[in-house]
């Protein structure tokens, strides 16, 4: 666990919750989805109101967030670095003092993942990573709902991770490490995952292949993500050359299982990690795992304000 105020519960990283909460979480999703489906209101966060915090851009985060606490009856403020006193050095604890007077629930995106445990310790109320440079806890959380919503159970699985040692991919190998399944990675040389820094426990649940092919033979998930992540531009000449290798088209899906999926927590480069016709192509989910972020995101601030409700 994050070191945090004792009493308050944080999603910092996707290790901060147990499996037996992702199972609760995962059926709470289930019946929020359908109400939200079917027309059916559903304002358990009345009167609550979501602070979010963005140091970096992003499209589905803030949609699905804002989007997710109005539908459940909540309110929403969007802050940013540059028109908050956070892009003119205000410290991140000060802020953290201030806005969790004002508010029920914080989410953020920012940079170091010190940055949200640095606000997280000082927040009265519960914070959400809403992507760091280390972790992308709840992104995984959608894409790994959006595989039991298709296939069933992810316990025992394969997940093929194709491309850079980033935040998604960490998040993947914390995961796997919760709730049991596999995870191929195969990523150019010089870009090889840290398992400190992903926060791993053991090296139990991944291996490392240096072909992609290999580490996308027999798995049940493909996924890959940008070659430069957010913060890492100046990289992104080098980055271009050094990925050239590790796009994932049709003829590695050819590989996997037949009923795979392919995954990609968007946006998406057609051309460089994935080629049109897979993103664009039958096994592809993305659009389904993208509306997820909403659904999955919803059960997760209602668990964190109200803790667990009776289903
Ligand atoms: N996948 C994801 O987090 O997208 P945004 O950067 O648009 O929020
Ligand atoms: N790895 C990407 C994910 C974007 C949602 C980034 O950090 O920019």
């Amino acid at each position: 666990m994050s070191p945090v105020k004792p009493g308050v519960k944080h999603y910092l990283q996707f290790k901060d919750l147990s499996r037996d909460e992702y199972d609760y979480l995962f059926e709470r999703t289930r019946w929020i989805k359908a109400q939200f489906k079917s027309y059916q209101p559903y304002w358990p966060l009345s009167d609550r109101t979501l602070v979010m915090i963005f140091e970096k851009a992003s499209t589905r985060t803030r949609l699905s967030f804002e989007a997710g606490v109005q539908q459940l009856g909540g309110a929403a403020i969007y802050l940013n670095t540059r028109d908050s006193q956070l892009g003119r050095g205000e410290p991140v604890e000060d802020a953290a003092q201030v806005i969790s007077r004002m508010s029920d629930l914080i989410m953020i995106r920012t940079f170091e993942q010190g940055i949200v445990e640095r606000l997280a310790s000082n927040s009265r109320v519960p914070v959400i990573n809403g992507l760091t440079n280390e972790y992308h806890p709840c992104q995984i959380m959608a894409d790994i709902y959006t595989y039991i919503e298709q296939r069933g159970p992810i316990q025992g699985k394969t997940v093929a991770w194709i491309g850079d040692s980033n935040n998604v991919c960490n998040t993947w190998l914390q995961a796997a490490e919760v709730l049991d399944f596999n995870v191929n990675v195969s990523t150019p040389p010089g870009y090889e995952i840290e398992a400190e820094r992903a926060g791993l426990y053991g090296t139990g649940h991944f291996k490392e292949f240096a072909d992609p092919m290999e580490a996308a033979r027999g798995a049940d998930i493909v996924t890959t993500d940008v070659w430069t992540s957010m913060g890492f531009e100046a990289e992104n000449a080098e980055r271009m050359r050094d990925f050239a290798d590790w796009q994932v088209d049709a003829e590695m899906m050819r590989v996997a299982q037949p009923n795979a999926l392919f995954l990609h927590c968007l946006p998406a480069h057609r051309g460089e990690e994935v080629s049109a016709e897979v993103i664009d192509g039958p096994q592809s989910v993305v659009w389904d795992e993208a509306e997820n972020r909403l659904h999955v995101q919803k059960a997760l601030m209602e668990y964190l304000v109200l803790g667990r409700v009776k289903v």
